[in-house]
């Protein structure tokens, strides 16, 4: 089934009311992600912090911890303020296997205050998972989570 992805962010409007704490929001954010979209063996977030990402709340298997400024499809996304859609893995340059099940990915950079603050990142085991639609509600989907991090403590 197609997700709802107003119904999706409406949800984390619900989930984020009045809750001023980011690890908790982002892992609500992520949970709820895993929770709707089919398909999909990860989905969290890794954050710009001293000069590289590094992981932040997800679901999903452990995943590595640190990725430099341009490397992989997160950090390409980062480097570039790009969103990444990656039809199949195996092709990107430097792609970071963390679960060697993925075939497809998304990665979607987060500002807030205007600046970087990390990626949105999910992936799929199916290859071409995601479509022009799902890319669609899932820019919707971190833009709300850009304008609830705006009033959150780190
Ligand atoms: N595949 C990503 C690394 C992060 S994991 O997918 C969770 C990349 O190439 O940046």
């Amino acid at each position: 089934m197609k997700p709802d992805y107003t119904r999706i962010c409406q949800r984390l409007r619900v989930l984020t009311e009045n809750i001023p704490y980011e690890t908790a929001n982002l892992a609500n954010a992520s949970a709820l992600l895993w929770q709707n979209l089919e398909d999909i063996n990860w989905a969290g977030f890794y954050q710009w912090i001293d000069g590289i990402l590094v992981l932040g709340p997800f679901q999903g298997k452990p995943a590595c911890v640190k990725i430099p400024m341009g490397k992989g499809v997160c950090g390409a996304a980062a480097a570039r303020d790009v969103m990444q859609l990656v039809d199949n893995v195996h092709e990107f340059p430097g792609h970071i296997a963390c679960d060697g099940a993925s075939n497809s990915e998304i990665v979607i950079p987060l500002h807030v205050k205007g600046e970087l603050w990390g990626v949105l990142d999910i992936d799929s085991p199916l290859y071409s998972r995601f479509s022009p639609e799902d890319a669609a509600g899932l820019v919707r989907f971190a833009q709300t989570l850009e304008e609830i991090l705006e009033t959150c403590s780190r």
